[in-house]
């Protein structure tokens, strides 16, 4: 008799291998450009790992975990997601201990005991990136960057970007109420499901598939609309610095996504190619809660993840190929004021299309982040003090020769790209 992988399991090999290659290979570079490290992480957890951070009332929690007693009969969980298990290492390991933030990326399998099909597995494969360490709505901008960068560098097109803001833990409290409310009043429309979701975990109504539900709650008061000033202010600036790298994005203001873990800024890239209910290619926002909840200090934190099987979908659905790339310079860009930082993003994204390159996303004094620079081997190390502010110019430290040079942002791009290739 021959025996069959388990439902939701796939074996890969030949062109599928060829794509999910291809998407790790760009993906690694980005990452590199952009100066995140590799972690690997364990692919089961103590239970208890993703029940605290997930949530008791979410899907995954309470229908699609893979829990087993091991013969010490400790609760174990395969992996349903990267995150958890990310910051659990973080904490336990006192990553936190260095120059904040710490930004880290990872690639590997996830299990949901979900229905499988087109697009959808028991186990999936996930490459994701965190950011831990910093509450600057710059950071949000990079990691929205990151994950439309990633999507363009793979050569699609078409991809619709949402975001929304979930607010903080005040904020969200108010609405919570609210919501609940409103919920109340139209109880009778909703599935026995979120009937009974109203009262444990009412945010949770959002990730209702059911038709009837989401008509439920076509009318219901959003949260992106009753937001703190700070929250408020926080994603108007989140907004701004991805307008300034040219992105576009959608408000969807019933985005929650389907993690308890979440607050503020959150976001989701989707295909209108693929059927609706996996449409998702990507996502992630804001926990700034849960390095505290695991324990560790109060460290705000960011990140997301895209499902390689489905990005591997969609590629060959469209057509697009896989194509072939050189040895990169590295620039370390400083700003000395969180004044500078749109010209901060303009000068950043121009590096980023040239060479590896990091930024100083919490301001510290010169001497110590030149430092930094020279400890960690950047070729080039670029400053944004108030004299290049005023007068749009850039300083460029080349730390191998000991020369600077300072050129005339808006006129001398080229000269630039001449010194950083070496010509
Ligand atoms: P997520 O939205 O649950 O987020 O998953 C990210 C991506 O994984 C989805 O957009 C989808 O492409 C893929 N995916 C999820 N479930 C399946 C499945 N059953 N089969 C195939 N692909 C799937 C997270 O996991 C968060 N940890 C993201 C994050 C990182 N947030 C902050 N940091």
């Amino acid at each position: 008799m021959v025996l069959n992988s388990p439902r939701g399991t796939a074996d890969l090999y030949g062109k599928e291998l060829t794509y999910r290659n291809f998407i790790l290979e760009k993906s690694k570079k980005l990452f590199n450009r952009f100066c995140y490290d590799p972690i690997v992480t364990p692919a089961f957890e103590h239970t208890e790992v993703f029940s605290r951070s997930i949530g008791q009332a979410t899907d995954i929690v309470q229908k699609e975990m893979y829990t087993f007693y091991d013969k010490k009969q400790r609760s174990l969980t395969l992996r349903p997601e990267g995150t958890a298990g990310v910051v659990r290492a973080v904490v336990e390991n006192k990553l936190y201990a260095q120059n904040l933030p710490i930004k880290l990326f990872y690639a590997g399998n996830m299990f949901r005991y979900e229905r499988p099909q087109k697009g959808r597995m028991r186990e999936f494969f996930q490459l994701g990136a965190e950011a831990i360490g910093s509450a600057n709505p710059l950071m949000d901008a990079e990691m929205i960057w990151l994950i439309s960068d990633l999507f363009s560098s793979l050569g699609f097109k078409d991809l619709v970007l949402l975001i929304n803001s979930m607010g903080c833990t005040l904020c969200r409290k108010s609405y919570t109420q609210k919501f609940q409310e409103f919920l109340h009043h139209h109880q009778e429309k909703l599935c026995p499901e979120c009937r009974h979701r109203l009262d444990t975990n009412p945010l949770r109504v959002f990730d209702c598939k059911r038709q009837s539900c989401r008509h439920a709650i076509e009318d219901s008061p959003k949260i992106s609309q009753h937001l703190c000033s700070s929250c408020r202010d926080h994603f108007e600036k989140v907004r701004r610095y991805i307008k300034i790298l040219g992105i576009n994005c959608q408000i969807d203001h019933s985005l929650v996504r389907g993690f308890d873990y979440y607050s503020r800024t959150v976001f989701e890239v989707v295909s209108t190619a693929l059927d609706s209910a996996q449409n998702a290619l990507g996502g992630g926002g804001r926990y700034d809660d849960l390095v505290k909840q695991f324990g560790g200090p109060d460290l705000p934190a960011i990140g997301f993840a895209i499902g390689l099987d489905r990005t591997s979908l969609l590629m060959q659905q469209l057509g697009i190929k896989p194509s072939a790339s050189r040895e990169l310079k590295s620039l370390y860009l400083i700003s000395m004021d969180q004044q500078y930082s749109e010209y901060l993003l303009e000068l950043l994204q121009f590096f980023r299309k040239e060479c590896i390159c990091d930024t100083n996303f919490n301001i510290k004094n010169i001497s110590k982040e030149l430092k930094w620079a020279q400890k960690h081997h950047y070729d080039f190390v670029a400053i944004i003090g108030e004299e290049e502010f005023k007068n749009c110019r850039v300083s460029i430290k080349d730390m191998q020769k000991f020369k600077q040079h300072a050129f005339d942002w808006k006129n001398e791009k080229d000269t630039i790209l001449a010194l950083l290739r070496g010509n």
